[in-house]
């Protein structure tokens, strides 16, 4: 049931973000109020435009806004959401994720988080099978993080392997199910 659900969509700088338009798109069209926040590296691969008009909210980025010191409060972002997915979800945050890092809002905003937590890993087949990787996705599981299995398949790089990202309508069903 995603329907009046508060949900946080995390992007990071993959080349699959542009898939978290669609997965944006679905949760609205379920019902479902979105927030999205982006690391610094996600507006690279897809505008926060983009972001902020198919989700209706503006995008979080940024700790502060250095020109009013107006600050974007991670913590009510964290009691806010009923879900929080981070699609796609880098190798780099996955890492920074499992070690506590808190060094971007998307990060911080994980921590503070109470709700539950669902990544969608997205990245190159070497970097998905690399033994860190693997470590990294075990011990956020072990902390009770789901996971949305990325696919097998065509890669961004030409390569043909597992680390392709769910496709949005899974992760969108995948959400349904954790909170019903
Ligand atoms: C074109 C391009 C595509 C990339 N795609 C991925 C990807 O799919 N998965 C991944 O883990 N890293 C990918 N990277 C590397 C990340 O962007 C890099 O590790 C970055 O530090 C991630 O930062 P973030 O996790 O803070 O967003 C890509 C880099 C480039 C230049």
């Amino acid at each position: 049931m995603l329907e009046g659900k508060h949900i946080i969509v995390g992007v990071t700088g993959s080349i699959a973000a542009y898939k978290a338009a669609s997965l944006v798109r679905g949760l609205v069209k379920a019902g479902a109020e979105v927030r999205v926040v982006m690391t610094p590296l996600a507006k690279q691969f897809i505008t926060p435009l983009t972001m902020a008009t198919l989700s209706r909210n503006p995008i979080l980025v940024e700790f502060f806004n250095p020109e009013n010191g107006e600050w974007n409060s991670h913590v009510s972002l964290g009691e806010w959401a009923d879900a929080f997915v981070v699609a796609p979800a880098t190798a780099n945050t996955l890492a920074k994720m499992a070690a506590g890092i808190a060094d971007n809002l998307l990060l911080t905003t994980y921590l503070s988080a109470r709700c539950p937590i669902v990544i969608a890993p997205a990245m190159d087949l070497e970097m998905y099978a690399h033994p860190t990787t693997q470590a990294n996705i075990a011990t956020l599981r072990a902390l009770g993080v789901e996971v949305v299995e990325p696919g097998d398949g065509e890669l961004a790089s030409g390569l043909s392997g597992k680390g392709r990202m769910a496709e949005p309508e899974e992760i969108v069903d995948f959400l349904d199910g954790v909170l019903c």
